[in-house]
């Protein structure tokens, strides 16, 4: 049976991902694979509704800890109801974030800790971790100025410059720490070059 793949993408709001889960898709889909495609907090009906909670802006009073559990809620169901039964049935599931995103948001810019994220997460990952997760590094003020250009800013994108300032480094250093697994791309470059970087990586994994 042919094998499943797990791949993530990940980076600070406005880095560019959805342009580059479109292209990835196609390529994949070009060379013969079967790939799905979805996306954290989302995903499914269970995630997605969970997601308008955690995204809406009239939840400013939301806690650290009320947050960090309900990314994981909406991640156990999309593992278990969607990721795990794709990739045990040999598709190509392409995340658009995954549990690198709470280590990095409420691990180090909320300040709740990796050690933390991981210890709750860990219920809900069913051992599932992305084979290869492609970072899009951009400076933060960049990627809330393009949000800001494309629709009504979320509670998320709503936080201070110095949230997104802590969640851009935070990438950095958690890319540091998993070199073998993620790969830095630099998202101000144009979307067809990022793309092409992107091929040659999956080109090696495939
Ligand atoms: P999106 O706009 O890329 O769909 O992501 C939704 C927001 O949620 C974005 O601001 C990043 C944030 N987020 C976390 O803080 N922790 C998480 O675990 C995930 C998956 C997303």
């Amino acid at each position: 049976m042919k094998q499943g793949l797990f791949i993530s993408l990940e980076g600070p709001d406005g880095c560019g991902k959805s342009t580059q889960i479109t292209f990835m898709e196609q390529y994949l889909k070009q060379e013969g694979y079967e790939v799905v495609v979805t996306r954290e907090p989302g995903g499914t009906d269970i995630s997605e509704q969970i997601r308008k909670v955690i995204l809406d802006k009239d939840n400013m009073a939301m806690g650290d800890t009320t947050e960090l559990l309900l990314y994981a809620a909406a991640r156990a169901q999309l593992v278990s109801e969607f990721i795990k039964p794709a990739v045990d049935a040999g598709k190509v599931v392409i995340c658009d974030r995954f549990v690198d995103s709470s280590a990095v948001y409420q691990g180090i810019a909320r300040g709740l800790g990796i050690d933390m994220v991981y210890a709750v997460n860990s219920y809900a990952l069913q051992g599932m971790m992305p084979k290869r997760t492609f970072l899009l590094d951009l400076p933060a003020q960049e990627g809330i100025k393009r949000k800001r250009g494309q629709h009504e800013l979320d509670r998320m994108e709503l936080q201070k410059a110095e949230f997104h300032e802590k969640v851009a480094q935070g990438y950095r250093t958690l890319a540091a720490m998993h070199k073998e697994r993620i790969v830095i791309i630099d998202a101000m470059k144009p979307a067809d070059e990022i793309a092409a970087i992107i091929r040659e990586e999956l080109q090696d994994l495939l």
